[in-house]
C-alpha cells in the first residue's frame, strides 16, 4: 500500500545542499557555538510502531505548544553565508508578546535569493503571496498553525530571531523540507544484533550525509517541491544524495530505485513534523520539515546498497545513533526520537 499523508505536500521548491540558498559556508562554523540542542517538543508523541499503523502516516505528533523553549540556532550570533550580526535577542524577549521597543533587526536576504532564481520567491510589493494557505502550487500553510503577517509579511511562529527578510531562504513564511531517517541494526561479524556497554541497548544506526556547506553531520534530506508529496521528496532526497542515483548507469539505477521503493512504500514511522531550529531563519522565513524512519529490520534491504554521496553531500555512511554526536538543525532530538521508538541505545 501507498504512504497516505495527512494532507497534500506541496511545498516550497526543491532545494539541493549546494543550492545557494541553504549553503551557510564557512562563516556557518561561527553558528556551531549555538549547536547546543535546545529542548525541542516535550509534548510530542509518535505513533506508535506496534501500532501495525505506522506505514500509514496517519498525523501522530503533536506541535510544541509556544510557550515551549525559545529557538536557538535561530538566534546564532552571525547569520550563515555572511558576515551579518544579528539583532540579539534574550531568551524572554523571542516570544512576539513580549514588548521589545528597542528591537531593531537587521534586514538581509542573501544575494542568491535577490536575483530571483526559480526555488525563490520575489521580493514582496513586487508580488503578493497568499499566506496560511497552498499558493499556487506553493505551501505557505504552517505545521504551527496559523502565522500572522504584519506589513504584508509573514512572522515567524517561534518569535524574534534578530533578522528579518528571507536571508538564505526562499520563500517567505514556511520553507517545507523532508528529513528521511534510514536505518539498520549495528551487528558483529556473524549478524548478531551489538549491544551499547553502557545502556545494555541494541545499537541503531542510519544513513548520514556529512553536508558539504558546513561539514555537519545531518539526515540526507531537502526541500519539497511545489506540489510534491512528501513521500516522494524522502525517497528522491535519499536516492540523491545518499546513493548518488542521478549518475548511476540505467540498470544500476532501476535496481537501487526497486529497492528503495519497496523500503519507503512498506514502512514509516513519522518522529517529527514541524518548525526546525534552523540557523538560516529569519523573522519572515524559516524551516520546517517532516521526519520518517524507514527501519531495515532484517538487514538485507537498504543495507545491502552501496552508499554514494551525491552532489551536496560532502560524505555519507552509516553513522551509530548516539546522543554524544552532534548533528545539525533538530537532526539529533529526530534521532532521539526514533531511537526511543525502537527501544535502541542513544
Ligand atoms: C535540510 C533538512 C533539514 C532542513 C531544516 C533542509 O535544508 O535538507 O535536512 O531538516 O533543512 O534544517
Amino acid at each position: 500500500m501507498g504512504v497516505v499523508w495527512p494532507r497534500a505536500a506541496g511545498g516550497a521548491e526543491r532545494c539541493f545542499l549546494s543550492d545557494p540558498h541553504v549553503s551557510c559556508f564557512s562563516s556557518r562554523r561561527s553558528t556551531l557555538s549555538c549547536s547546543s540542542s535546545y529542548p525541542l517538543r516535550t509534548s510530542q508523541t509518535i505513533r506508535p510502531i506496534t501500532s501495525g499503523l505506522c506505514h500509514l502516516y496517519t498525523t501522530g505528533v503533536r506541535t510544541m505548544p509556544s510557550s515551549a523553549a525559545p529557538h536557538v540556532k535561530s538566534r546564532c550570533p552571525l547569520y550563515p553565508g555572511s558576515k551579518l550580526k544579528r539583532f540579539l535577542v534574550p531568551d524572554d524577549k523571542v516570544d512576539w508578546s513580549q514588548s521589545l521597543p528597542q528591537y531593531k533587526a537587521v534586514d538581509h536576504t542573501d544575494p542568491s535569493v535577490v536575483k530571483k532564481p526559480a526555488w525563490a520567491d520575489p521580493e514582496i510589493g513586487s508580488f503578493s503571496p497568499q499566506f496560511n494557505v497552498v499558493d499556487g502550487g506553493v505551501d505557505r500553510t504552517s505545521f504551527e498553525g496559523n502565522y500572522k503577517t504584519e506589513k504584508g509579511k509573514p512572522l515567524n511562529p517561534r518569535g524574534r530571531t534578530g533578522v528579518t527578510g528571507r536571508g538564505l531562504l526562499g520563500r517567505w513564511g514556511p520553507n517545507h523540507a523532508a528529513d528521511p531517517i534510514v536505518t539498520r541494526w549495528k551487528v558483529d561479524a556473524k549478524g548478531a544484533k551489538m549491544n551499547h556497554p553502557v545502556s545494555k541497548r541494541p545499537i541503531l544506526q542510519f544513513v548520514s550525509i556529512k553536508r558539504k556547506d558546513c561539514g555537519e553531520w545531518a539526515i540526507p534530506g531537502g526541500m519539497v517541491d511545489p506540489g510534491e508529496q512528501v513521500s516522494l521528496t524522502l525517497q528522491r532526497e535519499f536516492s540523491e544524495e545518499a546513493l548518488n542515483s542521478l549518475t548511476l548507469p540505467p540498470s544500476e539505477r532501476a535496481k537501487v530505485h526497486e529497492r528503495i521503493t519497496k523500503l519507503f512504500k512498506s514502512s514509516g514511522l513519522q518522529v517529527y513534523k514541524g518548525y526546525v531550529d534552523d540557523p538560516r531563519n529569519t523573522d519572515n522565513a524559516w524551516m520546517e520539515t517532516v521526519a520518517v524512519n524507514f527501519h531495515d529490520e532484517s538487514g538485507d534491504s537498504v543495507s545491502g546498497l552501496p552508499l554514494q554521496a551525491g552532489d551536496d553531500a560532502g560524505q555519507v555512511k552509516w553513522v551509530d545513533v548516539d546522543s554524544s554526536v552532534p548533528f545539525y538543525a533538530s537532526h539529533s532530538r529526530f534521532l532521539e526520537l526514533v531511537a526511543k521508538e525502537r527501544k535502541a541505545h542513544w
